[in-house]
């Protein structure tokens, strides 16, 4: 039995299954949340002294795709157990000549091409969330600051997968001036806004994207590849961010509309 002090985490990373031996002596625990259940139960422990969660996005054997993820139970579920900072690593592939696989970047920007997704926790009256800046810009900061090597900025397009990008859509894009695609990122992003978290997701370049590739376009083997081969590098960068992470009170991503009554619970 544990102790419910050992249920309680400030910090979250959701993330590939990798990143469970990241955490120190972990606690499982299942949650259960108004809106099913999250991707599998949540991991609990200590990285750098701080009281950290992690969840897998995928479930734990990854058998949850993209578009079948239930965004909104993984962030209610995290923040029951009282986080109020959230680390997004992800999989995302490049859209233009300015990144490239390997790269680790940290994008300032996103554009949703994702549908038919649960987007909100609002189910009634006027509550309209703040997001012109999608991501902290705090944790931002001291995810770059832990790493040189890390990129800053750029825009993610999340599209609904599960299927890549033809040529002319990744084309389309890059010509918008958009850096980085993923299938993952929203309404994640959105929905830890809605719960007054702050949110940064950290993008690992896994391939070039179908409209720069030549050859056959973009496949699966190569993302999964490629993860795996800089999974130490992510789970370095995580502990190093976790350990310098500023304190979330009175970060904009939480004080939004501070006098405003939310018509849903922040449990
Ligand atoms: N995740 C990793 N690579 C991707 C790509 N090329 N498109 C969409 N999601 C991705």
């Amino acid at each position: 039995m544990s102790s419910p002090e050992a249920e309680t985490a400030d910090i979250a990373v959701i993330g590939g299954s990798g990143f469970y031996s990241f955490i120190d002596q972990p606690v499982q625990v299942s949650v259960d949340t108004p809106y099913g259940a999250p991707s599998a139960p949540v991991s609990v422990g200590t990285v750098a002294g701080r009281r950290v969660a992690f969840l897998p996005r995928h479930g734990a054997r990854h058998e949850f795709p993209p578009h079948a993820i239930n965004y909104r139970a993984n962030i209610w579920a995290l923040r029951s157990l009282g986080v109020r900072q959230v680390l997004a690593p992800c999989a995302v592939g490049g859209l233009r000549a300015e990144v490239e696989p390997g790269d680790v970047v940290v994008p300032d920007q996103l554009v949703d091409r994702s549908w038919g997704r649960d987007q909100s926790y609002v189910e009634t009256g006027a509550c309209h969330v703040p997001f012109a800046d999608p991501y902290c810009a705090r944790m931002s900061e001291a995810v770059a600051a832990a790493d040189a090597s890390v990129k800053r900025g750029g825009t993610m397009v999340v599209v609904q997968g599960p299927r890549f990008s033809t040529r002319a859509e990744s084309v389309h894009y890059a010509d918008q001036g958009w850096s980085l695609v993923n299938m993952t990122g929203q309404p994640e992003a959105v929905l830890a806004r809605e719960m007054r978290q702050c949110y940064t997701a950290i993008a690992l370049v896994t391939d070039m994207d179908a409209g720069i590739e030549t050859g056959s376009g973009v496949g699966q083997e190569e993302v999964f590849a490629l993860f795996a081969e800089n999974l130490n590098r992510l789970r370095t960068l995580l502990a190093d961010t976790i350990a310098s992470l500023p304190d979330p009170d009175g970060c904009p991503c939480n004080t939004w509309a501070a006098d405003v009554e939310l018509t849903y619970e922040v449990p």
